[in-house]
């Protein structure tokens, strides 16, 4: 995996040799981003496969999809990507069976995850013309996926079409996922773009500039209610009170439809210190520093609900949908 921790600065690559290894990657946020931590959360459970003996192998690969599962609670494709693994492994008549079929699953579920970004790039690429100024918040591209991306894929697709584009990067405190990680996808992909302070975007869209926000989602809820990044909520309602449209662009694995509403999601509650430091490069090593007092408390929530009022449209693979409760659960009669 892309070791995201060391981004912007450094490109590494962090090789993980077992499950535990994997789980630690995912709680320590090497990597992050809802579709990125479910495939490497079904890597896992095919790792602790290939780690079991031969006696008790379901038990080791269960204790396994537990300490996975425990490492992050937000983002559903986490569970979404385990449970399709491990459901593979409970069908399998032995240990040479289980390795092969829950390699095969995670395969498959990475390989579907790109091919369902594309789409959501493809669909998304029609709400934006030529001269779109885009605002997007946290990061939601290809480092927070397998690949292409979710709020960021329509700009991708855009860009790839010839249309010229502008991207307002909201900078996201306290990991900084804006500025660190889709600024620098961003410069990648030659894309126009400048990173603003997270409380710079109603200052923006109240002076007419921003078309359109699109951001990803960690979890959706059935009645379209969506958990993102901390500070997507206020980008939404902001965005109504100044008559932008605001999107949210997830793959279909990022949908929990056993829960009713947003106020079952469980939010993560993350450490002080993420509050207190800043991080970044001090000659050529990532040092932190210190903002704020010794002797406060600080708060992290994670991630914040938004409101399906406030989503104009939720961006799948399978197309546009306005979020509600209907419209969510055809997606999955047609799957
Ligand atoms: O805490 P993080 O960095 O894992 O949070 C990530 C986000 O909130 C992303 O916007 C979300 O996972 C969508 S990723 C395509």
């Amino acid at each position: 995996m892309i070791n995201q921790l060391k981004l912007p600065h450094f490109f590494e690559i962090y090789k993980s040799t077992n499950h535990i290894e994997t789980a630690n990657a995912i709680k320590n946020m090497i990597i992050r981003g809802a579709p990125a931590i479910g495939a490497a959360g079904a890597y896992g459970v095919a790792q602790a496969c290939f780690e079991a003996k031969k006696e008790n192998f379901l038990v080791h690969v269960k204790n396994a999809v537990k300490l996975i599962k425990s490492t992050r609670p937000t983002a559903y494709d986490l569970f979404y990507a385990v449970e399709r693994v491990f459901k593979k492994v409970e069908k399998a008549k032995d240990l040479e069976e289980a390795k092969k079929l829950s390699l095969e699953e995670a395969e498959r579920i990475a390989n579907e995850s790109v091919e369902a970004c594309k789409r959501i790039g493809e669909f998304g690429n029609r709400l934006i013309k030529s001269g779109s100024k885009i605002l997007t918040h946290c990061n939601a591209g290809w480092l927070a996926t397998v690949d292409w991306g979710t709020a960021t894929a329509p700009a991708y697709f855009a860009k790839r079409k010839g249309k010229q584009i502008f991207v307002f990067v909201d900078e996201t405190r306290p990991r900084c996922q804006g500025s660190k990680l889709t600024a620098w996808e961003l410069l990648n992909e030659k894309i126009p773009h400048a990173i603003i302070a997270d409380n710079a975007a109603g200052y923006y869209m109240r002076k007419g500039e921003v078309d359109i926000v699109i951001t990803g989602a960690d979890r959706v809820a059935r009645n379209g209610d969506v958990a993102n990044k901390i500070g997507t909520y206020e980008k939404a309602v902001l965005a109504k009170e100044n008559g932008i449209p605001f999107y949210v662009a997830a793959p279909l694995s990022t949908f929990d439809i056993k829960i009713k509403s947003g106020d079952q999601i469980p939010i993560e509650e993350r450490a002080e210190e993420e509050v207190f430091y800043a991080e970044g490069l001090a000659e050529s090593f990532i040092e932190k520093v210190r903002i704020a007092p010794i002797g406060s408390k600080a708060k992290n929530p994670a991630f914040d609900i938004t409101p399906a009022k406030y989503i104009k449209g939720i961006i799948t693979e399978k197309g546009i949908i306005k979020p509600n409760e209907k419209n969510i659960l055809k997606l999955f009669q047609r799957k």
